[in-house]
């Protein structure tokens, strides 16, 4: 029977590129990058030796290897495990030497090392342990390279482009633990928010609030501390397995708040702390019309963000490189797009920011919403 079934070979033949393992005369690991890895038939691999000399005098005295293949995009790949032989010359030799040169690989080859393989194992990262399907992951990475792109060309003068989902999301995943540890007590030393949070939980129908991009989840946590229930959102898979951790008792999901994976009329309330800054102007309007939809009639909705009308961009967050882009708002502008998304009874207040140790010094608003109408008896 095969050991390399179809996934595996067309993976090898996509990736272009193995990690090969071999054990050093000393007992110590050897591993090296091969991008001359393919599929040879259904039970070897071969590679090419150019600038192997560890890895081939590892395997000369003990052809036991090991070569992983990832894709480094879908976070997917396999392990094959086996014994390697090095050819120098003979038949075999140049049959497979004939077979990587129609590969076009130009480079003078020494040897070439063909590897039958015992085991092959699925290697799955524990990006999906939340549920996430292949198609999130890929476009996750893909938008994370895009995102290195932009902050490369940033540098190097060229227009960026504007912040994405994928690009958020990717940003987040990078400082979510160091995020947690340093935002989820924020409230502490912010009585503004909590006052602005204790009318919410006062105003709002009775009913759910939904925490909307809830980061570790510090908001919908003190919300239900004072008795209103609800749920969270985040566009960052690493964020909503922090606040998970944090609030056990809450439930979080990951999504996106341009298309929310929430029934109409769903929420009595949906607070939106810092979450719309990362927005394109331009998208403001069609996000709210998206939550007016899933709040109830009378329902609110609370924001707060920074005011202006710059796009901060950030590599560095608390010493860990990322790549975020912050979006300030001017309040009649945020205000505007509420009016044209059907909210009525908007209310707004400003604050100077608190001391430089508590947050970033820009100027904050806080802003409420009412979706019109009265709830029919029968919801
Ligand atoms: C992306 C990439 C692909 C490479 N592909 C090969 C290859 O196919 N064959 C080779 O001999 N060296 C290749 N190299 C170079 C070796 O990995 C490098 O010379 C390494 O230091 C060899 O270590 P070793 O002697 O312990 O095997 C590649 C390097 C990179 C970064």
């Amino acid at each position: 029977m095969s050991v390399l079934d179809a996934r595996m070979k067309l993976l090898v033949e996509r990736q272009r590129l193995g990690f090969v393992a071999t054990v050093c005369p000393d007992g110590t690991p050897n591993l090296s990058p091969k991008g001359t890895t393919v599929v040879w038939n259904d039970d070897h691999l071969v590679f090419a030796d150019i600038h192997s000399p560890g890895t081939v005098s590892n395997l000369q005295s003990n052809p036991a290897v090991e070569i992983n293949v990832v894709d480094a995009i879908v976070r997917k790949g396999y392990r094959f495990k086996g014994t390697a032989r090095v050819l120098g010359d003979g038949a075999l030799f140049d049959e497979i030497l004939a077979f990587l040169r129609k590969r076009g690989v130009a480079s003078p080859i020494k040897h070439i090392v063909l590897v039958k393989v015992d085991r092959a194992l699925p290697l799955v990262s524990p990006a999906y342990d939340a549920g996430a399907t292949e198609e999130e992951v890929r476009s996750h990475w893909q938008e994370y390279w895009r995102s290195i792109d932009r902050a490369d060309s940033t540098r190097t003068g060229k227009i960026p482009s504007p912040p994405s989902a994928a690009s958020t999301a990717a940003g987040y995943d990078l400082v979510a633990a160091e995020y947690a540890r340093r935002i989820y007590g924020e409230l502490e030393a912010k009585p503004f928010d909590r006052a602005f949070l204790d009318r919410l939980a006062k105003g709002i129908p009775a009913g759910e609030v939904l925490d909307l991009g809830c980061g570790p989840g510090h908001v919908g946590k003190y919300l239900r501390e004072r008795g209103i229930p609800g749920r969270g959102l985040d566009i960052s898979h690493e964020m909503v397995r922090v606040a998970r951790e944090l609030n056990p008792t809450i439930e979080f999901r990951q999504g996106d708040m341009r298309a929310l994976p929430f029934p109409d009329r769903f929420f009595a309330g949906v607070a939106a702390f810092y979450s719309i800054i990362h927005l394109e102007p331009a998208e403001l309007e069609h996000v709210f019309r998206e939550l007016e939809r899933v709040l109830r009639p009378g329902g609110l909705l609370a924001l707060a963000f920074h005011v202006g009308n710059e796009v901060r961009h950030v590599e560095d967050l608390w010493g860990i490189k990322t790549s975020l882009d912050f979006v300030f708002f001017e309040p009649a502008q945020v205000a505007k797009a509420l009016r044209a998304a059907g909210f009525e009874d908007i209310e707004s207040s400003e604050r100077a920011p608190y001391e430089p140790s508590v947050e970033a010094q820009t100027h904050r608003c806080y802003m409420v919403a009412r979706r019109p109408g009265i709830e029919s008896p029968d919801r």
